[in-house]
């Protein structure tokens, strides 16, 4: 049995106070969750969330990450510095990175490298666009997205990664998909693994991320090959995000 994950993506949102108040939240909920946690976080708060989390099973992650480990590269961060502030996960081509910043398959799949060299977890996110959904192409885009990465960090590093389905169509716009349009698409993606490695396949978690709350979690986790959730504005309101953690007991 995979354990389910709820992963909190804060986007760019986020003060020192309201993230203290939402932390505590959290952590003095986290013993009445069966569910793993985490949340990722801007930047600049790592180390307040790691500091606020120290000795708790909440774990941290990053948003993004430079492809790089270090050097001349301005405004980047790398992934050993993100592993030294105590993140554990690092999202990895989220459609809001790949659409307004240019990241394409080879870029994605070269972070992934980066994150898993230091030790860290990524979770990679696929996604098709409305438009590709409509041209019948979701399952097609999916593969191609994976495929990259796979030929870059080989198969049985999947056994150190997570793997986000995210419709882009379905980010932040409250268009959920469907439980049974998700499950279609989580379980290509494990067929996908299944056929390389089917050992990496079981225990891959594949979470889902789209317009998730609290009214249609359950429903979604029920799947079969929906190991969880990705939640971007649902995960910054503590009753939100805390009653999509319980959905996943
Ligand atoms: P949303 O975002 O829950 O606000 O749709 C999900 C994500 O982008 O990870």
């Amino acid at each position: 049995m995979r354990k389910k994950l709820v992963a909190g993506n804060w986007k760019m949102h986020g003060g020192l106070q309201a993230n203290s108040a939402l932390l505590d939240r959290i952590v003095e909920s986290l013993p009445s969750l069966a569910c793993d946690v985490l949340v990722c976080v801007p930047f600049p708060y790592l180390f307040q969330v790691a500091e606020r989390l120290a000795g708790s099973r909440l774990a941290l992650g990053a948003q993004n990450v430079s492809e790089h480990a270090a050097g001349a590269f301005t405004g980047e961060v790398s992934a050993p510095m993100l592993a030294e502030l105590g993140c554990s996960f690092v999202i990895v081509g989220h459609s809001e990175r790949r659409a307004l910043y240019g990241e394409g398959d080879l870029l994605v799949a070269a972070k992934c490298k980066a994150v898993l060299a230091a030790g860290m977890w990524p979770v990679l996110c696929v996604g098709e666009t409305l438009a590709e959904r409509e041209a019948g192409e979701t399952l097609a885009v999916v593969a191609r997205q994976l495929r990259a990465v796979i030929d870059c960090v080989g198969v049985a590093s999947f056994s150190r990664m997570v793997v986000a389905y995210e419709p882009v169509w379905a980010i932040g716009t409250g268009m959920t998909a469907s439980p049974v349009q998700a499950e279609v698409v989580h379980a290509a993606i494990r067929r996908q693994f299944a056929e390389l490695d089917s050992v990496v396949a079981e225990g891959l978690r594949i979470l889902y991320g789209g317009s998730v709350k609290p009214q249609n979690a359950m429903e979604l986790f029920a799947q079969p090959n929906i190991d969880g959730g990705l939640i971007g504005g649902a995960a910054l309101v503590a009753d939100d995000f805390l009653a999509i953690c319980h959905a996943a007991n």
